[in-house]
C-alpha cells in the first residue's frame, strides 16, 4: 500500500528498526518502572512514568554542557565517587532506625503521604518511606562539602538522617532543620546525639510559623534544602521567603520536583524566576543557582 511504502521511507522508521532503538527502549521502560516502583509513586505509576521517561530522553551527559559552572558541578560533585569518612557512621544509624519496629504519632503537616493511610507510623517505615535514600543524602553531602556553605536550612527533618549528612558535611556550617511532628523531632535529636552532630538546630513547628520566626536571625541563606509539604503553593511561599535571604553564590535545592503535577508547575515557577539564572534538573532533586553574568539557562542531566 502507498501508506506503507510511505512509511518504510521515513527515516524514523529505519530507525526504529534498529537494534540500538530497541535496546535505548527496553532501558528507558525498565529503569522507569523500577524508578517509579522504588520511589514513592506506585499509585500513580502512568504519569510518573511518563515524566520519568520524558526526562530519561532529555537528560544529557557532560560532554552536552558549555556551561563550565555546570560541567564542574558533573565532575566534581555528580561524578566524585568517594566514600566520605562520614557515611558508614550515618548508614549504621539508618539500618538500625530500619529494625526498629516503635510506632510514633505522626501529626502530618503537608502534602500527606502516598503510602501511610493512619498518623501511627512505624519508624522502620519512616525510614523506608519518608527519607532520601543514600544516593542523594550522599549527593547533598558532596554539594555542601563543594559549595561550603555557612549557613544551612533543611525544611523537613524527619528523623535525622539527612540532617546528619548536611551538617556532618561541613561542620563549620550552622544547619536550621525544621521538623513539624514532635515525635519525629525527638527521634532526630537522638539521631543527631548518636551521630555527634553538633552544628544542627532543630527548630520544632509548622513551616508557616517557624521558617518566618528563624529567617531574620540568619544573614545569608548559603544552601536550603526543601523536603516537606509538596504541594505547589506553601513550596513557593517557602522559596520566596527562603529567597530574601539568599545570594548569588547560594543554592536552593527542591526534593521531589515531578512528584506530582502541582510540583512540577512549582519547579516551572522557580524556573522562571527572575533571580533564578542556572537550574539542574535530575528528577529526583531540581537544583537552582542564582550566579549573575551568566545567560539563564535550564539543564536536564543524566544522575
Ligand atoms: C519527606 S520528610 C523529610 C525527609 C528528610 N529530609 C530526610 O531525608 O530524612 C518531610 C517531613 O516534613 C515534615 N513536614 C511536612 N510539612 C510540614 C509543615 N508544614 N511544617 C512542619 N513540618 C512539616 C513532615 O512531618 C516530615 O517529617
Amino acid at each position: 500500500m502507498e501508506f506503507e511504502v510511505e512509511l518504510l521511507n521515513f527515516p524514523f522508521f529505519n530507525f526504529a528498526q534498529n537494534e540500538e532503538f530497541h535496546s535505548l527502549i527496553i532501558r528507558i521502560f525498565f529503569s522507569s518502572t523500577y524508578f517509579c516502583a522504588s520511589y514513592k509513586y506506585k499509585n500513580s505509576l502512568s504519569s510518573q512514568g511518563l515524566k520519568y521517561i520524558s526526562y530519561k530522553i532529555k537528560a544529557v551527559s557532560k560532554h552536552k554542557v558549555h556551561s563550565p559552572f555546570i560541567y564542574d558541578l558533573i565532575v566534581d560533585v555528580f561524578e566524585n565517587d568517594n566514600s566520605f569518612y562520614a557515611f558508614p557512621a550515618v548508614e549504621l544509624i539508618r539500618k538500625k532506625l530500619l529494625l526498629t519496629q516503635r510506632v510514633l504519632t505522626v501529626d502530618d503537616m503537608g502534602a500527606g503521604s502516598r503510602v501511610f493511610n493512619s498518623n501511627q507510623r512505624k519508624i522502620k517505615d519512616i525510614v523506608k518511606h519518608s527519607t532520601q535514600k543514600p544516593k542523594y543524602a550522599q549527593l547533598l553531602f558532596k554539594l555542601v562539602n563543594y559549595y561550603q556553605p555557612n549557613t544551612i536550612l533543611e525544611l523537613g527533618t524527619s528523623l535525622g538522617l539527612t540532617t546528619a549528612y548536611l551538617a556532618k558535611a561541613r561542620k563549620k556550617a550552622k544547619v536550621y532543620t525544621f521538623e513539624g511532628s514532635p515525635e519525629i523531632g525527638k527521634v532526630a535529636k537522638n539521631t543527631f546525639k548518636s551521630l555527634l552532630v553538633e552544628n544542627a538546630e532543630l527548630v520544632q513547628g509548622d513551616f508557616n510559623e517557624t521558617l518566618p520566626e528563624t529567617l531574620p536571625k540568619i544573614d545569608v541563606l548559603d544552601f536550603a534544602f526543601f523536603d516537606g509539604n509538596h504541594q505547589k503553593k506553601p513550596t513557593l511561599d517557602y522559596f520566596n521567603k527562603c529567597l530574601e535571604k539568599a545570594n548569588e553564590h547560594s543554592v536552593f535545592v527542591f526534593d521531589d520536583i515531578h512528584w506530582s503535577d502541582e510540583m512540577t508547575e512549582a519547579w516551572e515557577a522557580i524556573k522562571n524566576h527572575p533571580e533564578v539564572t542556572l537550574t539542574v534538573d535530575i528528577f529526583k532533586f531540581g537544583i537552582v543557582f542564582f550566579r549573575r553574568g551568566v545567560e539563564k539557562q535550564h539543564f536536564v542531566l543524566r544522575y
